[in-house]
């Protein structure tokens, strides 16, 4: 079987300073990729800025025999993802794969969280996938070709207790994806995410010990740098990763009810045939589902 390359291609990786987005740039830079390793440097909680995370992950690559340069700009500012990408026109003459990894957490029970712990999260996440793509997307639409990974989180698909800004952020990115990849197809872009679990400094104090040497970053960026090979046609899914287990997740729609002229009573009497799963519809566009309903009116 034939190695997957990257020869000729760009990366822009954010938050790739530590972690998950380290292990990505070192996996795709291992596979010829030239890459722009971006990280504010900051703490988990986004506080504070260093320029020695992404240096750090530059100089590994470099005395690895690939190509990096460092960003230290920031994903949730225009300016910021408008100079990460320049940094890879400038320094590669062109940008090829997204990957949207960066990420802070301010954890705080629903009732206790205030409006700047809910917008700060949302900012680099939700705001900085939004800006960077879009500073991309430009140059990935008129090159014909781009991949794009969005990373979102079981905490955003299935909810978390004292997460409300982060699951909101996540299952924010999987809307992202979706609507990328529904503008992105005929330019031959494809833009699907992934909710990974991974020992990090973002989950360390959280993980049983025993997870540090099977949930590394590595067996969650095998997939990611599937996902930004150009042989890799899929788009618009969301991937559950880690430890080694890969599995697509879907929004499913369940069979449904219905009565023309109903009554409230009639939604409580036939609330287990709404709430049935099977048989479901994986719509992959909003035509899809509207045609579904549409169908149930016939
Ligand atoms: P990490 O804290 O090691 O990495 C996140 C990186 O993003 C840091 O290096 C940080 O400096 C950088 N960053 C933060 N704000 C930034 C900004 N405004 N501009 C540029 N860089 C910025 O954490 P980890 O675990 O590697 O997280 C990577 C991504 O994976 C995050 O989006 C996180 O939410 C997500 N994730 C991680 C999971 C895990 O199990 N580790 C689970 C689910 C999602």
């Amino acid at each position: 079987m034939s190695e997957l390359r990257f020869d000729g291609r760009v990366a822009v990786i954010t938050g790739a300073g530590h972690g998950l987005g380290r292990a990505h740039a070192l996996s795709l830079a291992e596979r010829g990729a030239k890459v722009v390793v971006n990280d504010l440097g900051g703490a988990l909680d986004g506080t504070g800025a260093s320029t020695g995370p992404a240096a750090e992950v530059v100089e590994l690559i470099t005395k690895n025999g690939g190509e990096a340069v460092a960003s230290t700009d920031n994903v949730a500012t225009p300016e910021g993802a408008k100079a990460i990408v320049q940094a890879a026109l400038d320094s590669f003459g062109q940008v090829d794969i997204v990957i949207n990894n960066a990420g802070i957490l301010r954890d705080k029970s629903f009732g206790k969280m205030t409006v700047e712990e809910f917008d700060a999260v949302l900012a680099v996440h939700v705001r900085g996938s939004f800006l960077v793509s879009h500073a991309a997307f430009p140059y990935l639409k008129e090159q014909g070709y781009g991949r794009i990974v969005n990373t979102s989180s079981p905490a955003g698909l299935f909810g978390n207790f004292g997460q409300a800004n982060y699951s909101t952020a996540k299952m924010g990115l999987v809307g992202l994806t979706k609507t990328l990849a529904i503008e992105g197809a005929r330019a031959g872009i494809r833009a699907n995410a992934i909710a990974p679990i991974a020992w990090t400094r973002m989950t360390e104090a959280l993980l049983p010990a025993e997870f540090e040497a099977k949930f590394t970053p590595e067996r969650v960026s095998t997939l990611v740098t599937y996902l930004a090979h150009e042989s890799c046609e899929t788009s618009g899914e969301v991937f559950s990763v880690g430890g080694g287990r890969i599995a697509r997740v879907f929004v499913a729609e369940g069979p449904g009810w219905k009565q023309d002229d109903h009554t409230v009573e009639d939604i409580r009497d036939n609330w287990e045939a709404i709430m049935a799963e099977q048989p479901y519809l994986t719509p992959t566009t909003i035509g899809q589902q509207a045609g579904a309903s549409m169908k149930a009116m016939l």
